[in-house]
């Protein structure tokens, strides 16, 4: 059921690593798509940019400098300059490619857009995956950015969507929510009310907020009945 949760009628918690799983891997990477394969997330979060020659490649930030030895912006890249970057001395910055086949459908994989232009080439991959015998359902596509949304939701009506929100009013993320067709909103959890995720729900929404470490901050939230919890750690969610 875990990886079908989305046509699934029971109470199961999706359990969400974040940026693979982040707490235990360096975020991102490779290693960590494997660790949290290994701690049984039901759904790894990656974050992906558009680069100058076409290529989506995993990533979280707009510019290189927090933790790779490269500079300035990561849209700027080419793909042979990119691949010479190094995050902690250790790791490529993968391509989202490499992480759907790292994945290989053990977990959902929830694609943040995270940069400009970023929706068209995801869902040619996703395409492409497809006829490889990857499922729709394997994937999950979630974004700040409505407007990278509407596009994903015009190119497939049936795709499992996410919109991330923070601190936005909640009328704002209804309505923002229902122009995408999404199934989930994920919240960010510090300003979550029981209230709002009572209202979420009874509008058919998945409640699935981000980035929750402590565990009495993870015990709230299941308190609060939340749908799922994006995590740097899946096991404390377990
Ligand atoms: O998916 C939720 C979470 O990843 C959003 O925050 O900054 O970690 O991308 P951020
Ligand atoms: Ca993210």
């Amino acid at each position: 059921c875990a990886l079908f949760f989305f046509n699934c009628s029971s109470n199961h918690l999706i359990v969400c690593g974040h940026r693979g799983a982040m707490g235990h891997a360096t975020e991102n990477t490779i290693a960590s798509i494997k660790k949290g394969i290994e701690l049984k997330a039901d759904m790894l979060e990656i974050d992906v940019f558009k680069i100058k020659t076409g290529e989506i490649v995993v990533f979280h930030d707009d510019t290189m400098e927090r933790i790779t030895n490269g500079t300035g912006k990561i849209e700027d890249y080419n793909f042979v300059d990119l691949r010479k970057v190094l995050i902690e001395g250790k790791h490529q910055i993968p391509t989202l490619e490499e992480v759907i086949l790292a994945i290989d459908r053990k977990a959902v994989l929830n694609i943040e857009l995270k940069g400009e232009n970023t929706a068209s080439d995801t869902y040619a991959i996703i395409e492409k995956f497809k006829g490889k015998g990857w499922k729709e359902s394997d994937f999950f596509i979630s974004s700040f950015r409505k407007g990278e949304l509407v596009k994903m939701r015009a190119l497939n009506n049936s795709i499992a969507i996410g919109l991330l929100t923070y601190q936005e009013p909640i009328d704002q993320v209804l309505k923002n929510a229902k122009e995408v067709k999404a199934q989930a909103i994920n919240p960010y959890y510090k300003t979550l009310t029981k209230e709002d995720v009572l209202t979420m729900k009874a509008n058919k929404y998945k409640v699935i907020p981000w980035t929750v470490n402590d565990s009495l901050d993870i015990k709230n939230m299941k308190d609060m009945k939340v749908s799922g919890i994006i995590t740097n750690f899946p096991e404390r969610v377990r």
